[in-house]
């Protein structure tokens, strides 16, 4: 009898999840587990909207940014209704459990399937980085990158100017692409969610600088923190400098995954597929350490990924 496995990307797009759709595809065809993909989400499970995937079907996405499979976040799956039809739909369709490539909101959406008894497998897949277990989630590196290469860039005005930059990056309740993009870039200052600042304070730190003769600053700003309109506009108000704000926004998304994405997601991918045809449930595959692991669901995103504190302490070290 053939054994058929569903897959499916789930709330914001992330380079390298495509590579993670072949990986986990490539790896079910080596052992003879057919994959059906489902669109946009939990919405395609829900309303059954699936597609075949053969090794064939995969070819040539690696290097793709975004998802063949296309991602949403499902509001009718949040509803009862919508979880129940879900479940019935990996049922209906014979599949013996599902592949949840996404973030919190979506690991959190495997784990309400996985406690209806459908096996359900994830692999740790957001920009945000907000995965409780894991030390990089899929597409962290590649939006870190584009940042930093947007970053670099607006340096040089900063500095043919003399001005302020505010750079907003994304990060709804977590700042790790504000302070890894801020810590390669030499910001002078990074604002956090995670992280208490006072506007104050980033007032006495400029004005020492402008007294000292320094006119140009670069502020990254992660999105969950404040915002990079709001910021600039305060700074022009009370200091004699010229501030300017750049939110980066959905360009940090998209585009070709990095060397580390493309490798993770293939780990990942393969570690998935391997553990749910092994029988395994309620588990999150991604990195900690180095090494491939498979992390409890519920904890994933019930616990806080916090910012790595080393790398917190180190900004605060080379940023005067
Ligand atoms: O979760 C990834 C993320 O890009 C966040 O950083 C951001 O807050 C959010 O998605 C934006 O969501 P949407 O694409 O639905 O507007």
């Amino acid at each position: 009898m053939t054994r058929n496995v569903g897959i499916l990307t789930s709330g914001g797009d992330a380079s390298g999840m495509n590579a993670a759709i072949r990986a986990v595809t490539r790896t079910a065809a080596s052992i003879g587990i057919q994959i059906v993909g489902f669109e946009r989400g939990f919405d395609g499970l829900v309303n059954n909207a699936r597609t075949e995937l053969g090794s064939r079907a995969v070819s040539g996405i690696l290097e793709q940014g975004g998802t063949i499979l296309k991602s949403a976040r499902s509001e009718v799956f949040k509803t009862e209704a919508g979880l129940r039809s879900a479940a019935e739909n990996v049922r209906a369709n014979n599949l013996e459990g599902l592949i949840v490539i996404g973030g919190n909101g979506s690991q959190t959406g495997g784990y309400l399937l996985h406690k209806l008894g459908i096996p359900v497998v994830g692999v740790a897949s957001t920009i945000d980085n907000d995965l409780f277990g894991f030390d990089y989630t899929i597409g962290f590196d590649t939006a870190v990158n584009v940042a930093i290469d947007a970053i670099d860039r607006i340096r040089d005005v900063a500095e043919s100017h003399d001005r302020v930059f505010v750079v907003e990056v994304m990060g709804r309740d977590n700042g790790s692409i504000a302070l890894e993009s801020g810590l390669a870039t030499g910001a002078d200052i990074v604002l956090v969610p995670e992280l208490p600042f006072s506007m104050p304070d980033i007032i006495t730190h400029l004005q020492g600088d402008v007294v000292a003769r320094k006119m140009h600053h670069i502020i990254v700003i992660a999105e969950g923190a404040g915002s990079a309109e709001d910021l600039s506009r305060y700074i022009n108000a009370k200091l004699p400098v010229e501030a300017r704000s750049t939110v980066l926004g959905y360009v940090q998304r998209g585009g070709k995954p990095t060397r580390f994405d493309r490798i993770l997601a293939t780990e990942a991918g393969e570690a998935a597929l391997l553990a749910l045809a092994g029988g395994q449930s309620g588990v999150v595959a991604g990195t900690r350490d180095g090494h491939i692991v498979l992390q409890d669901a519920l904890e994933a995103v019930t616990k806080r990924n916090l910012l790595k504190p080393q790398l917190v302490e180190l900004l605060n070290r080379v940023s005067i």
